[in-house]
């Protein structure tokens, strides 16, 4: 028995935030972000009510309205995201009750960039376990709360977002492979928010430095990620007995095309396999992967298989292989796509 994914969501908000609009307010151009990251937009969540928990209840809920599945059918709910509603209180617990996951435990899980990942990995070894049937995986991420729009170094780079999975058992032979993840503490101050945590507790002296806002040692995380990802890609493959040559489609987290681009050289896949939508989206951090899956689900076939990798903050690293099984049976289309 396997675990596979039959369903799948995504949510990005409406509100765009350009290059143009960025070289207007920091010392950049709209060249150098394009040729330095791939960038072109990202989406911010603009409005009031778009708090993390309601970037990921509008992934489920575009799920559930495009899926023949019963929502009070759902046993867990995981949810990625580096960036909770608050500290204290978990975000799933108010992505159970919007979204009326009312039979349903809910989890957070903060893993940075390789946050849905993990949680894949996790919820694939619950379903194989016999013990859930049913379970979202979710990672959703309001970057921007944690942007700082004076710093080019960063604010070219997040964007907002969210994308759900469902993942059930199949006797089918299709569905998830071994992973290989991975963590050490190598990166904590390569990549991180330093303060409003419990080392750092606010102040006025955090907020006056604004250090309650992403820092990040670009050239050096950039230099990790791609040697990370290629490695625990070739790992993995390894791992479940199939070659380079195996891979239909390449699923990479989306920071940089750069990073994209050197991890698809260094594996010999060519980078018409490999799924990106970071020019649309920015790095929307645990919502990269699902909604990169959720963009480009109609390109998947039964029995291809799709590579999955991952690198972020921590470090945190890691790659899966799926073999793309049966999805559930579609409903008539309710919702657009970007809304
Ligand atoms: O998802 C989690 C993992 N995160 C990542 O994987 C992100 C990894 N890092 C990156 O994507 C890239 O390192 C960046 C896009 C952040 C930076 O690109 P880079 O090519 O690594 O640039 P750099 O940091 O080596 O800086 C090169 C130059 C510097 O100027 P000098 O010192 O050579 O005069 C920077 O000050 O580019 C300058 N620079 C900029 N110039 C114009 C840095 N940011 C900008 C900017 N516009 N926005």
């Amino acid at each position: 028995m396997n675990a596979t994914i039959t369903a799948i969501g995504g949510f990005v908000p409406t509100s765009i935030l350009s290059n143009e609009t960025i070289s207007e307010t920091v010392d950049t151009t709209v060249e150098w972000i394009e040729k330095r990251t791939g960038i072109k937009e990202r989406r911010l969540a603009t409005s009031k009510d778009q708090a993390t928990s309601n970037l990921a209840c509008a992934a489920i809920e575009n799920l559930l309205e495009n899926y023949d599945v019963d929502r009070k059918e759902i046993d867990c709910v995981l949810l990625a995201t580096t960036t909770p509603d608050h500290l204290l209180t978990p975000t799933s617990s108010k992505v159970c009750e919007i979204s009326g996951l009312t039979n349903a435990f809910g989890l957070d899980l903060n893993a940075a960039c390789s946050g849905f990942l993990y949680a894949l990995e996790m919820a694939t070894t619950m379903i194989e376990s016999g013990r859930y049937k049913k379970i979202i995986v979710v990672g959703a991420d309001k970057m921007s709360s944690i942007v700082d729009y004076e710093d080019r170094n960063t604010c070219i780079l997040f964007g907002d977002g969210a994308g759900a999975v469902l993942l059930e058992k199949t006797e089918l032979g299709y569905g998830m492979m071994k992973s290989i993840l991975r963590t050490d503490g190598s990166g904590t101050s390569a990549l991180l928010v330093p303060a409003g945590g419990s080392k750092f507790p606010a102040t006025m002296g955090t907020i006056v430095n604004r250090d309650h806002y992403i820092k990040q040692e670009g050239a050096f995380v950039f230099k990790k990620a791609v040697e990370s990802m290629s490695s625990v890609s070739q790992d993995v493959l390894a791992s479940n007995d199939l070659s380079v040559k195996d891979i239909d489609w390449v699923v990479p987290h989306q920071a940089n095309l750069r990073i994209i681009n050197a991890v698809s050289e260094s594996l010999n896949i060519g980078i018409e396999k490999v799924k990106v939508n970071i020019e649309r989206y920015g790095n929307t951090t645990s919502a990269t992967i699902p909604l990169c899956l959720w963009d480009f689900a109609a390109d998947f076939k039964q029995g291809q298989n799709i590579l999955i990798t991952t690198f972020g903050a921590g470090f945190s690293w890691g790659a899966t292989c799926i073999k793309w099984g049966v999805m559930r049976k579609r409903l008539p289309a309710k919702s657009s796509k970007n809304d």
